[in-house]
């Protein structure tokens, strides 16, 4: 009878391995959530657009989701999120429950007050750049933080911009809420691609390219299609060596 126990446990214990292995596939086979934020216009929604086509669920937020037309016609999911609002992250996890979240995409920002002189600036309301475009995706994350520890992926994308490069701003200085409060970005994405890296994280930085949305204008060389569908190529390519990165949007690593 002990014998038999033995042999039984044994067979059980070689199964483990293949138990693990079949798990892994059935999460491989499995559609990946995205979540991104402001997904009702320009990037967001060239994302949104994008992961949808190719299969993924897609949970696209928006400050009014009523208004959201051109990402509710996509017939993803769509979540009211305001990431300059701890409370409405908060709401968010709530309403998303149990939900695991593979990518996580910071994309909502603003360009804030900016202009080329000191003189002209109104420095009480630099602070609003600081929320949405620095602290907002540390909120998401935090917010969500139990869904991406759920997901399978474990990526998160911080969309940046070369004008978060200090070695960059040769040109004249200025735009001083947009540029601080990217590279504010940056750094906040490092020290969570340093923490969440423990966990087999992987947190980028990504700067699109000029893109003609509502923010770079019309004027810009790219078009959210061309942005986009290179960074989703850079996104299902990232490594674990990837973590902690700022790169453009064909994989070219930036300076800080
Ligand atoms: N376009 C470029 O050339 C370029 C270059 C470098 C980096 N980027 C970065 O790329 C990202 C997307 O830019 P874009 O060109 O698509 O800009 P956009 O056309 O101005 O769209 C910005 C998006 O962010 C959302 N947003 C703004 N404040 C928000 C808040 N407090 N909470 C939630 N959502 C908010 C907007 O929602 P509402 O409609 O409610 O305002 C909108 O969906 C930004 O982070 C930007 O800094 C863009």
């Amino acid at each position: 009878m002990r014998r038999y126990l033995i042999s039984l446990l044994a067979a059980f214990l070689t199964t483990i391995p293949q138990l693990a292995l079949l798990d892994a596939a059935r999460a491989a086979d499995e559609p990946k959530t995205v979540l991104i934020t402001g997904a009702n216009r320009g990037l967001g929604l060239e994302f949104a657009r994008e992961f949808h086509t190719r299969g993924y669920r897609v949970i696209g937020t928006a400050r009014d989701p009523a208004a959201a037309e051109e990402l509710k016609a996509l017939g993803v999911r769509v979540e009211q999120l305001d990431v300059a609002d701890t409370g409405s992250a908060k709401a968010l996890a709530s309403r998303l429950g149990d939900v695991a979240i593979d990518i996580l995409i910071n994309n909502a920002g603003i360009f804030g007050v900016n202009t080329p002189t000191i003189a002209e600036l109104d420095v009480d309301k630099l602070h609003e750049a600081f929320t949405v475009n620095s602290i907002g995706p540390l909120r998401v994350t935090q917010a969500l933080l139990k869904n991406l520890r759920q997901g399978h992926d474990k990526k998160i994308v911080n969309i940046s911009t070369s004008m978060a490069s200090i070695s960059d701003n040769t040109d004249g200085g200025g735009n001083y809420a947009y540029r601080s409060s990217k590279a504010a970005l940056n750094m906040i994405g490092k020290s969570l691609a340093g923490e969440l890296g423990r966990e087999d994280f992987i947190v980028v930085m990504i700067h699109p390219g000029w893109v003609r949305t509502d923010m770079g204008g019309p004027g810009a060389p790219l078009s959210p299609e061309e942005s986009i569908g290179a960074i989703l190529k850079l996104i299902d390519g990232l490594k674990a060596e990837d973590n902690g990165r700022f790169m453009d949007y064909k994989g070219q690593t930036m300076a800080w």
